[in-house]
């Protein structure tokens, strides 16, 4: 079983899932059957990666096979394109949660969209969501430090959780300092940097000095850090191989040599530039 994070609102979610962008609709169900089957009890999932139907059939299935809704933490989250309203965002909740067929345990807002100068009114309904009881925890999706202290500095309410991308190349080590100062759970997406980072020779190396893949190499690394993470792989084998991380730990001087691959290279958008 992964090890569990506390949230700062009492919840509790498994420190590695897995995640659903760019799953294919045909194979949605057979992923998270075999992410179920594997072990892992977190699936990252949103409005933006159309396969939430999909999710949610293969839920109704580990349902009436027996696997406890209740152990489980399903994500979803806002995309707030074309509209980024409180009302577009009960609108967003409300259709991935009939998608799904099932609750949404932590519901985030996807981006920022600074320039729109909304998102802190969607965090409010996000705080009425949580409120009326309709979701578990919130939080947001690639917010800056400026963006948190905004909803912090607007609302008194700090989100539990912030899904950013990090990897070895992005560890975020300063965003990270300021969310553990805050009590925010860094989960990092793309926390292989899609298959990029897997290629890096001291990543390499460092795996083979274990005896494990790069991906277990990096898996560890983020769970050393002390963050969540939700590695996507549409192979079972692979799926079983990033869960499977309990057999080895990283010393300090490879904490240090990962650490020095930085280079703030992004795989993604920078959460300033999506509008
Ligand atoms: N909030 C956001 O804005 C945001 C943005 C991007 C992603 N996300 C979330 O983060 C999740 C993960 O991010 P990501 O998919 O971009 O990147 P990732 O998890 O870093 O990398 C996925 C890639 O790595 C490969 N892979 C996985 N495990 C492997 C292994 N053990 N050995 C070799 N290759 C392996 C996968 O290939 P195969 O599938 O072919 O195995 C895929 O090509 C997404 O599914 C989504 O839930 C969120």
């Amino acid at each position: 079983m992964p090890a569990t994070l506390e949230f700062n609102d009492g919840n509790a979610i498994p420190a590695l899932g897995f995640g659903l962008y760019k799953v294919p609709l045909e194979a949605t169900e057979d992923v998270v059957a075999a992410g179920l089957d594997a072990g892992y009890r977190l699936i990252d999932g949103a409005e933006f990666y159309g396969n939430e139907r999909e999710l949610g059939a293969a839920l109704a299935q580990a349902s009436s096979a027996g696997t406890d809704r209740d152990e489980l933490t399903v994500t979803s989250k806002f995309w707030g394109d074309p509209e980024q309203t409180p009302a577009a965002a009960r609108a967003a909740f409300k259709a991935s949660e009939a998608a799904l067929g099932t609750h949404i345990d932590v519901y985030m807002i996807h981006w920022p969209r600074p320039a729109r100068q909304r998102f802190v009114d969607v965090w409010r309904e996000l705080i009425a969501l949580q409120g009326e009881g309709r979701v578990r925890s919130i939080g947001v999706s690639n917010f800056t430090e400026a963006h948190l202290q905004r909803l912090m500095d607007e609302t008194g309410v700090v989100p539990a959780i912030n899904q950013v991308e990090s990897h070895p190349w992005l560890p975020q080590h300063k965003l990270r300092a300021f969310h553990a100062e805050h009590g925010i759970v860094t989960q990092a997406w793309s926390p292989l940097g899609r298959a990029r980072v897997l290629e890096d020779p001291t990543v390499q190396r460092i795996a083979a000095d274990h005896g494990v893949s790069p991906a277990q190499a990096i898996i560890r690394w983020h769970l050393h850090l002390g963050g969540a993470l939700i590695p996507k792989s549409t192979h079972p084998h692979r799926l079983r191989e990033n869960l499977d991380v309990d057999g080895f730990s990283l010393s300090d001087d490879e904490m240090a040599r990962i650490a020095g691959l930085e280079t703030g290279e992004r795989t993604g958008t920078h959460p300033d530039d999506r509008q």
